[in-house]
């Protein structure tokens, strides 16, 4: 009897542990380096859409070496295998400091195809990026859909 009593006491501080664990948004250390790591990462991505973004309206000349750099380092970064990056456990509304939805880890094929499509608009831009301006041009809505169509399915509200 008491042996069964230990036992439910343990039982019950670890679910009251895990409870609080929810409560303050605890992370892991490998939580927090997985979300960092991921957010450097869309800054990356952030980057080189901007550099190409402001070549397409004329703020940046135009150069073919620049716009193709620029092109190249986009679809390498859309090529990362982000299961080491959204980990399990990391979504908003579980940790702090995250924008992530629920939906990643329920819908992780439709979310790796949302990284596909970015991809794909990124080595079509290497391509344009090379030729000239109006191909540029051209090809920046394909990247911009890319990023809206991601964050509208996968990405929360800010914090
Ligand atoms: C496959 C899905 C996906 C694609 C494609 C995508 N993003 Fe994101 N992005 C996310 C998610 C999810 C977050 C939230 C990450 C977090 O808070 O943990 C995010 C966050 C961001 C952030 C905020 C980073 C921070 O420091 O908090 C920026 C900026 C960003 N994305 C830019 C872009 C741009 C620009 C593109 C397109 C060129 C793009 N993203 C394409 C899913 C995507």
């Amino acid at each position: 009897m008491s042996r069964f009593f230990g036992l439910s006491l343990t039982a019950g501080a670890f679910a009251m542990i895990a409870v609080s664990a929810l409560a303050d948004g605890h992370v892991t250390k490998a939580q927090e380096d997985a979300i960092k790591a991921r957010k450097a990462l869309m800054g990356v991505v952030s980057y080189h859409t901007g550099l190409l973004g402001s070549i397409a309206k004329g703020e940046t000349p135009y150069d073919a070496a620049t716009a193709t750099a620029a092109a190249e380092n986009l679809a390498a970064a859309a090529s990362m295998n982000p299961s080491v990056l959204w980990i399990e456990g990391t979504a908003q509304g579980t940790v702090a400091d995250t924008r992530a939805k629920a939906e990643i880890w329920t819908d992780w094929a439709g979310f790796g195809k949302h990284f596909g499509d970015l991809q794909e608009a990124s080595s079509m831009m290497v391509e344009a990026a090379g030729t000239d301006l109006a191909s540029l041009q051209a090809s920046m809505k394909g990247i911009g859909d890319a990023c809206g169509a991601c964050h509208k399915a996968f990405r929360g509200p800010q914090n």
